[in-house]
Order: structure tokens, then sequence, then C-alpha cells
């Protein structure tokens, strides 16, 4: 359905996904767009208290309906839970959502998260399209149907496979997401470009990505290239991991900041430079690779200070994280800009002194 929500004509790109149960579209949106939903018996639009203010009224105008509600979520990562699953289910049962009724997510990778989970179990399933509001959600979050919440567990340990039936991409959201934001999404493009994309990746070197036209190239190259994995990989069982690139080490730097201290991105830029110095250490990467990929993060100010105050804590922490199987850890790392090899039963001196570099 997603191809004739939006008139071609109000479309800069598209990219067609195809997984082995569903079809559907990411598009690259012009300024005009207008989504016709009216296919729809009911739809319900779930944004955010920060992003409703900005956008929703927007939506009234620009989406082509015969009965629309909205959802308001409250803002914030500590919201990723069940009892925003439960108000969201609450909402679509007040409203009386059928089965051909339809949830829309504006916002960014929290909402998509949230919505893609809860549309996947609504009723054991109801469509759901996205628009993703940050730039880490054009790139990585909305594209590719992992939905996920937090516990007290950790981060994303419950969730579901539920794939879109449309994403749009429109580049006028990020007139209002802070900087910090914005950069942190860019260290998900320096991810993919690194670990899939060695062209890409050059072009990025001499690429200013404060220019919007750059910044709207790049975006939706980044998304071709996670587009293509996911079609070869829906269930991370072998190269949709590499997506992983920084994440082993990021989520650890998340968990001990108590996803305060650090944004999603920035964690994962450290991570990255952290899993290469892993990859150094082991002789798989060389100098020079480690140098461009730290010189492209630098280029984007995607540099920080980070102390791993116990090293010993670090890597005990890394055991929280869902890619352990079987008690052994699962790493991504790069031989090559574009050459990754998924990594298991590296011995733990390798981490404490890879994480040297930290202390
Ligand atoms: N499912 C996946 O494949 C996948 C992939 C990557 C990340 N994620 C998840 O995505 C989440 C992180 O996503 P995120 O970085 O988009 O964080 P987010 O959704 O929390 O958004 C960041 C902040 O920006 C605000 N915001 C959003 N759009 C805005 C706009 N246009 N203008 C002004 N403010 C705006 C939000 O309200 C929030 O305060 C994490 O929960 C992560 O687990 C999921
Ligand atoms: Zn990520």
């Amino acid at each position: 359905m997603s191809d004739k929500m939006i008139a071609p004509d109000n479309i800069k790109d598209i990219i067609e996904i195809n997984t082995k149960d569903s079809t559907y579209n990411v598009a690259l949106l012009k300024d005009s767009w207008q989504c016709d939903v009216s296919a729809y018996s009911k739809v319900l639009v779930i944004t955010n208290e920060k992003i409703a203010p900005l956008y929703l009224e927007l939506f009234q105008t620009r989406l082509i309906t015969q009965e629309v509600y909205a959802h308001i979520l409250r803002d914030g990562e500590e919201f990723k839970t069940w009892d925003s699953i439960k108000q969201i289910l609450d909402s679509a049962f007040k409203f009386k959502l059928d089965r051909k009724s339809l949830m829309i997510a504006v916002g960014g990778g929290v909402v998509s998260d949230l919505v893609g989970f809860a549309s996947g179990i609504y009723q054991r399933g109801i469509d759901f399209i996205s628009f993703p509001t940050t730039l880490l959600a054009q790139v990585d979050a909305s594209v590719g149907g992992k939905c996920g919440i937090n516990n007290e567990f950790g981060k994303n340990l419950i969730g579901l496979f539920h794939q879109p039936v449309g994403v749009f991409v429109w580049m006028g959201f990020l007139a209002s997401l802070p900087e910090r934001e914005k950069k942190a999404g860019i260290a998900e493009i320096i991810k993919i470009a690194a670990c899939f994309d060695k062209k890409f990746f050059n072009d990025l070197e001499n690429m200013d990505l404060k220019d919007k036209d750059n910044l709207t190239f790049c975006i939706f190259r980044a998304i071709k290239i996670k587009a293509k994995v996911v079609m070869e990989d829906e269930r991370e069982k072998g190269v949709r991991a590499a997506l992983n690139y920084g994440h082993t080490f990021g989520h650890v730097i998340e968990l001990l900041g108590n996803y305060k201290e650090f944004l999603h991105g920035e964690a994962v830029a450290i991570g990255i430079r952290m899993a290469n110095s892993l990859s150094l250490e082991l002789g798989k990467m060389s100098r020079k690779v480690k140098d461009s990929i730290d010189s492209l993060l630098d280029k984007n100010d995607l540099k920080f200070s980070y102390k791993v105050a116990n090293k010993e804590v670090f890597y005990q922490n890394f055991f929280m994280d869902k890619k352990v199987e079987f008690g052994k850890l699962r790493v991504i790392l790069l031989r090559d800009i574009g050459e990754f090899e998924i990594c298991s039963g590296i011995n733990k001196t390798s981490f404490l002194k890879a994480l040297e570099e930290w202390e």
C-alpha cells in the first residue's frame, strides 16, 4: 500500500525494501508532500510531547484520512517501556481501531520503536508507517522492522520484528532538531559507511555535512545501504549484525552513564574508536585505517573525552548485551574500511588491553 500513499510527484527518491513477508518503500519526500491513508478505516498518529507542538498540526493538513486520532507519549528513552505500550494500546481500543486501521509514528527512534511494537501486537498486528523526525531514526531506527522496549534488565530486550508499510523521510523535521542530536545521527552514518562502503566513506571524508544537500544525499545513501543489509538478513543471522559495529562498547558506555551522559550516537562514536583499538590490538586493522576513521569522527565533532573508571567493571558489563550467545561475546571488528568481521571468543586480556587507551 505504501507506494500509493504518497503521490510520485511528492517524492525525491525512493527505495523498495523486500523482506520475506513484506514489501514497502522508504521515500525521501519533497517539501510539498501529502500522504493519502484514506484506504485505512482509522488512523492513530503517535508522537511525543516535544514533537506534538511542532508538527501535529502539520499532520492535520498533510494527511488524507477517513478518521484520525492522536496519542501523545512522554518524551525520553525512559518512557520506552511496557507502560507506554499499554497506553498506546489503550488509545487504540478507546478509538476502536480495527484490523484495517493504521498507526503512524512521528518521532525519533523511541517513538518508532514503541509504535512498531504496539502495532505489531494490537489485534495480532496492524499496519504502521513511520515519519522519522531525528537523523538517527531516519538512517537507522525506522528502517528494518526491529522494534523493542527497555526494562530493568536492559535496553531493547523485549521486542519484535514488525516491518512498517512505509517510511517517509522529510528533511523538514531536522530544522528543529538540536545540533547535538544531528551529530549523534551522523555517527550512525559513519558506522554504515565504515562497515559496508569504502566509496561512501571516502566521499564523507571530502564532504561537509553541515551543508543540507550533502546531508540529504548521505542520509539517503546510508538508508540504501541499510535497506540492502536488511533485505539480505532480516533476522540478523549474519550480515545485519555488522550494524552493531561500535555498539558492544557503546551500549556499556550508555549503561555506565545511566543513559544520561551520552546520546546513543555519541556512545557509538566512542564505541567505534574502542572497537578499532581492539582490532588494532588483535592485528586485524592497520594504524592507518584506524586513523582515517578517527579523523572522520573528529571532522564531524564526534570527539569526546571519556574515561573508563574500571576496566574490569566495563568488561563485565559487556555480558548484559543481547549479542552474548552461550556466554560468548560477539563483536564486530573491521579489517579495513568496508570489510568487517563478526568475531566471537576474543580473550579478555585483549579487551582489557584495548581499553587501556581510555584509562
Ligand atoms: N529499531 C532499530 O533498528 C533501532 C536502531 C537504532 C536506534 N534505535 C532506538 O532509537 C532510540 C534513539 O533514537 P533517537 O536518537 O531518535 O532518540 P529519541 O527518539 O529519544 O529523540 C531524541 C530527542 O529529540 C527529540 N526530537 C525528535 N525529533 C525532533 C525534531 N524534529 N525536532 C526537535 N526535537 C526532536 C525527541 O523528542 C527526543 O527528545 C533508542 O531507543 C534506540 O534503541 C532503534
Ligand atoms: Zn545505533
